[in-house]
């Protein structure tokens, strides 16, 4: 099939490096230019919102995706009225503000931390004594990375945090977690739906910097309402696609923190733990086929290189290790490739992320150790 896919960075990349061999050709839709799809399919370089490049997408596939969650929701209704588009546009209205997203997880009886809008500086007293200190503000819209939030622990700073954030804001609890761990889900045109293992992930500064999966640990109570969320999520929503949602495990529960409308930097790693990636599974029920089993094959980690690259070289060299490089100019904070670990045991997978933890230049710094 044809596939159109808004947005062409590196998960536009990897969809199409996965959905190519399913016989599949890619048009992405992306401003900036050098996007990281570039080298696996044709780009169109327009904003999002450009409607000569809109029907030019819709002209040039059969069906549209996307791989990014912030592209406006209105050229994804758009393109609905010539094209299929998967996962439906209503997903990205229900996802792209984490008010809306905060009150689906509600009316669906998925547990969140305490929240409060915060549409006005007047309203900040009353938000604070709602959710409490420390707490966290976020804008409601485009926020990613840890960009757009700040941690905050007396009055003063919330008011400092608030001012310089602007407005259309949420106030949540810092809530003390044992863990952040994510579901990826799977959801066909047909209802059938997969979900992959949970994945415990480790983020500094806001940015996902490892994996590990399957999650170590896991209680068959955890796996089962992980796997309860998801489906409640997806069928809501009349899903098609890869649907992740991100958790906090505390106190042996599972509370929501968002979700992702498309595939996530936390199911990386099923591109060489499993036999079926996100990306693979994505493609499939964007195109009606089959779900693949999402079974892991070994324990695997993932991290991610970001800000700088390391000696490629080197990292080649160890064994057990697969790197998925995107192709991206080197900047503080952006996501420039991951190296995927695979081992036969844990013992065998944690001393080979030691060994590339060092050279990746984690292992020095002072938070804490990325293992598990
Ligand atoms: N309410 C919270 N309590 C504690 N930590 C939080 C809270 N909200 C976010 N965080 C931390 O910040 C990270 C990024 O926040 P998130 O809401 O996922 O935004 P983003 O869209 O940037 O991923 C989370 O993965 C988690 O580590
Ligand atoms: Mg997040």
């Amino acid at each position: 099939m044809r596939i159109g896919v808004l947005g062409g960075g590196q998960l536009g990349r990897m969809l199409a490096l996965e959905g190519i061999p399913l016989g599949n050709r890619f048009t992405f839709l992306e401003p900036s230019p050098h996007p990281p799809a570039a080298a696996v399919g044709t780009v169109i370089s327009a904003p999002y919102d450009d409607l000569a490049a809109l029907d030019r997408l819709a002209d040039a596939v059969d069906v549209v995706t996307y791989e990014f969650e912030n592209v406006p929701a209105a050229s994804a209704h758009l393109l609905a009225e010539r094209v299929p588009v998967f996962p439906p546009p209503a997903s990205l209205d229900a996802t792209q503000d984490r008010l809306a997203e905060k009150r689906l997880f509600e009316e669906l009886g998925i547990p969140v931390v305490p929240y409060r809008a915060l549409d006005a500086p007047a309203e900040l007293g009353d938000a604070l004594d709602a959710v409490g200190l420390p707490a966290v503000i976020k804008t409601r819209r485009f926020g990613y990375d840890g960009k757009g939030q700040a941690v905050v622990r007396t009055a003063e700073e919330a008011e400092r945090a608030a001012t310089a954030l602007g407005l259309g804001l949420i106030a949540e609890s810092h809530i003390s977690f044992e863990r952040e761990l994510s579901v990826i889900g799977v959801r066909a045109a047909d209802g059938s739906r997969v979900c992959y293992p949970l994945t415990e992930n480790h983020h500094r500064g806001g940015i996902l910097r490892a994996s590990w999966a399957p999650a170590p640990a896991l209680t068959r109570a955890l796996l089962r309402t992980a796997e309860r969320y998801a489906a409640l999520l997806m069928d809501r929503l009349e899903y098609v696609g890869v649907l992740a949602i991100e958790l906090f495990e505390s106190n042996d529960r599972l509370v929501a923190n968002e979700i992702a409308p498309r595939v996530h930097n936390s199911g990386h790693w099923t591109l060489d733990g499993t036999q079926a990636s996100q990306f693979e599974n994505h493609i499939r029920a964007v195109t009606g086929l089959p779900l693949a089993v999402p079974r892991a094959r070994a324990p695997t980690a993932m991290l991610n290189i970001i800000g700088e690259m390391p000696d490629v070289t080197a990292v080649a060299a160890l064994p057990g290790v697969h790197l998925h490089l995107y192709d991206k100019d080197p900047r503080p904070g952006r996501k420039l490739g991951h190296v995927n670990v695979v081992g036969a045991t844990r013992e065998t997978l944690v001393e080979r992320v030691d060994r590339l933890e060092r050279l990746l230049r984690l292992a020095d710094r002072k938070e804490s150790s990325l293992r598990c």
